[in-house]
C-alpha cells in the first residue's frame, strides 16, 4: 500500500473528473491497462477500496485517474480537494501488450474506455485509430489527447449528437476495408456490453489476439475475494470457467473471453 496525496482534482468534462496522486513508486512500475485500488479519504465505508484504470504517468511521480461520477465513493472523491492523502493499492491487475513495430494498434473505447486506454496510446510505438464511442457527446472524453498522442480518432455516438450515428462497433468493417493489407492488432475498454459484441467481432474475423479489459466489480483487488469473476473460454466439458478480472485480468485476448448466449 503507498499513501498518495492528490495534487489536482478538477472536471474534466460533465460528470467526468480527473484526480492527480503524487505516488512516483507506482508510476515506476505502471503498464498500460493496470489499475490502481484506491480508499477514498473521507468516505463513510472506509473498507471497501474503488477500482480505476492509470490513465496516465509522469517521469515526476504523477499518477492520473479519469473517473466518473456514479455514487456514494466517486461523489466523495469528486470532493477532496488538492493536499488529501489517499490510500493506494498498485499497479494492480495484467496489462496490455505493447504492438508491434508492423502492428497497427485499433483501440475501440466507451465511456471511461478513453481513459483506461490512454497510456496504450501514448506508449505505443505505432500510432494508430481510436475508435470512440459513447450514448451521446457528454461521455465522449480525451479525443483531443489521443490526437495529440498521434492516433486517428473517429467518433460515434447512439443520438448521433457528435460523429456517426450509432454503435462504435459500426466503424469496425469501413475501418478493415480502408486498412486492407495492414496486419492490425485490437484494443478494447468499455461498458460490457460493447466489449462482449467487440469480441465476437473479433473472434469471428480472425483478430482473436485482440486484447479486451473486462471491468467487473471489484472487492479485494488481488485474487482473494472471487467478486470480480467473470466467465471466459476453457477446454472443459461447459465450454468456460470463471477468471478473476483483478488478478487474471482486467486484460484478456479477444479469444478467451466467452460470448455464447451473452
Ligand atoms: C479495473 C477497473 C478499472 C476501472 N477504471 C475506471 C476508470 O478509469 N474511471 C471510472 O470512472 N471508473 C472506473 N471503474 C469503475 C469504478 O470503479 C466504479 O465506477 C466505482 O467503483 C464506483 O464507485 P461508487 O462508490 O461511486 O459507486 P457505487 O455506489 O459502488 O456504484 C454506483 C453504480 O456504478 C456501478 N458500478 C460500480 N462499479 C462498476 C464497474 N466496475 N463496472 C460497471 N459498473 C460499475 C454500480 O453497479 C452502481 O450501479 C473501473 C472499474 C474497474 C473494475
Ligand atoms: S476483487 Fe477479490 S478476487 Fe478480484
Amino acid at each position: 500500500m503507498t499513501t498518495g496525496e492528490i495534487v489536482s482534482n478538477t472536471i474534466l468534462k460533465d460528470s467526468y473528473y480527473k484526480a492527480e496522486f503524487f505516488v512516483p513508486d507506482i508510476c515506476a512500475e505502471t503498464q498500460p491497462g493496470q489499475f490502481v485500488h484506491v480508499k477514498i479519504a473521507n468516505l463513510r465505508d472506509r473498507i471497501l477500496r474503488r477500482p480505476f484504470s492509470i490513465s496516465d504517468v509522469s517521469g515526476k511521480g504523477i499518477l492520473t485517474v479519469i473517473y466518473k461520477v456514479v455514487g456514494e465513493g466517486t461523489e466523495v472523491l469528486a470532493g477532496l480537494p488538492a493536499g488529501t492523502v489517499c490510500d493506494l493499492m498498485g499497479p494492480l491487475g495484467k496489462p496490455f501488450s505493447l504492438p508491434l513495430q508492423n502492428e497497427l494498434p485499433v483501440i475501440v473505447a466507451g465511456g471511461y474506455g478513453s481513459a483506461a486506454t490512454y497510456l496504450l496510446a501514448k506508449r505505443s510505438p505505432v500510432k494508430g485509430v481510436l475508435l470512440l464511442g459513447a450514448r451521446s457527446e457528454a461521455d465522449l472524453i480525451l479525443s483531443e489527447k489521443f490526437a495529440a498522442a498521434g492516433f486517428d480518432v473517429r467518433l460515434a455516438t447512439q443520438d448521433g449528437s457528435q460523429g456517426h450515428k450509432g454503435l462504435v462497433t459500426e466503424l469496425i468493417p469501413p475501418l478493415l476495408k480502408e486498412k486492407a493489407g495492414q496486419k492490425i492488432r485490437f484494443y478494447g475498454c468499455g461498458p460490457t456490453p460493447m466489449l462482449i459484441a467487440l469480441a465476437k467481432m473479433l473472434q469471428q474475423n480472425g483478430f482473436g489476439d485482440g486484447e479486451i479489459s473486462l471491468d467487473h466489480l471489484m472487492c479485494c483487488g488481488v485474487g482473494a475475494c472471487f467478486a470480480c469473476v467473470v466467465k471466459i473460454k476453457a477446454d472443459n466439458e461447459d465450454g468456460w470457467r470463471y477468471a478473476r478480472t483483478c488478478k487474471e485480468g482486467p486484460v484478456f485476448t479477444a479469444d478467451d473471453v466467452y460470448t455464447d448466449g451473452e
